[in-house]
């Protein structure tokens, strides 16, 4: 086997109800029929490498019940290798409660179930080589993604971290990280607002050399010594659920490949305003084959 895209962390099913417009505190609203979706941050990444023509190997666990079955039937289904996903007897699978509005912008409530009991130990020690890229998102436990990190180090593999849905990590991890990709918002979270070069040199500060902001419409910049704008092509936006997923998906599959960053962003940028014209994160992943080699 070539190089490998290793994807370390959650994956959730996803329910999700479309409304006209979000409900205030209080609030009862009528929504659309429910749609139960394979999600979960790290099987989104998973699935959009994978549909993008990467090999790909999801480590991660699922409950011992019908959503964790459902989300193996998925995720293995996209071509993902998901012998190293466990069922965890103890806790539910983790669920994601999504909440779409007429703009397809959305909200997401957590409950973690097996992706937060997930252990240290499930890092695949001898499964990371010099050449893999390791992709990690902060929906399962710091310590997980920390050990995976130090693995992946260790061997000389590329780190990906989507700093996400949290930013609150030891520095540790951003040494530790190859590249960061992080929304506007969490970049100002991380090392507060400021121009582009600014942002570029507070992350080197913290230890972070490589970073992609993404600006969802508006396209991305990756930080990598210079700053490169990397626009975004107009689209029709009806969910961007799992966009940020398809983006991280998309980086990994063009580094594993031997793209530069840049080049990696722009193809990334393309696969991530497609999987804004369909429904759902995973759900709207096939038409990333398009954009296949
Ligand atoms: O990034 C989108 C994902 O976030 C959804 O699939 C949902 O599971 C949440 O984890
Ligand atoms: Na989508």
């Amino acid at each position: 086997t070539g190089r490998v895209v290793v994807v370390v962390g959650s994956l959730n099913v996803d329910l999700t109800v479309r409304v006209p417009r979000f409900p205030a505190p209080g609030e009862t609203l009528a929504g659309s029929d429910l749609v139960t979706a394979s999600g979960g941050k790290s099987a989104n990444q998973a699935v959009a490498a994978s549909v993008l023509g990467a090999e790909v190997v999801l480590v991660g666990a699922v409950g011992d019940d019908d959503h964790g079955s459902f989300l193996l039937d998925r995720v293995g289904g996209a071509g993902v290798d998901v012998a190293g996903v466990v069922a965890d007897g103890e806790h539910a699978t983790g669920t994601a409660m999504i909440v779409v509005d007429a703009g397809g912008e959305n909200t997401i409530i957590i409950s973690a179930g097996a992706n937060g009991a997930l252990a240290p130990g499930c890092v695949p020690r001898a499964g990371l080589r010099s050449a893999d890229v390791l992709c990690l998102c902060l929906e399962v436990p710091v310590a997980v993604v920390l050990a995976a990190a130090r693995a992946a180090h260790a061997v000389g593999a590329q780190v990906l971290l989507n700093l996400s849905p949290t930013v609150d990590v030891p520095d540790e991890l951003l040494r530790l990280s190859d590249v960061l990709l992080v929304n506007a918002g969490e970049a100002a979270q991380l090392v507060g607002p400021g121009s582009w070069t600014q942002t570029r040199d507070r992350l080197a500060g913290r230890g972070v050399h490589a970073a992609v902001v993404t600006l969802g419409g508006a396209g991305s910049v990756v930080l990598e010594g210079a700053v490169t704008e990397v626009a975004a092509e107009p689209v029709e936006v009806v969910d961007t659920t799992g966009c940020g997923d398809a983006f991280t998906g998309a980086v990994a599959c063009r580094l594993v490949a031997g793209d530069l960053l840049v080049d990696a962003a722009r193809f990334a940028s393309r696969a991530s305003a497609l999987a804004a014209t369909a429904a759902g994160a995973q759900s709207s992943y096939p038409a990333l084959r398009a954009l296949r080699r």
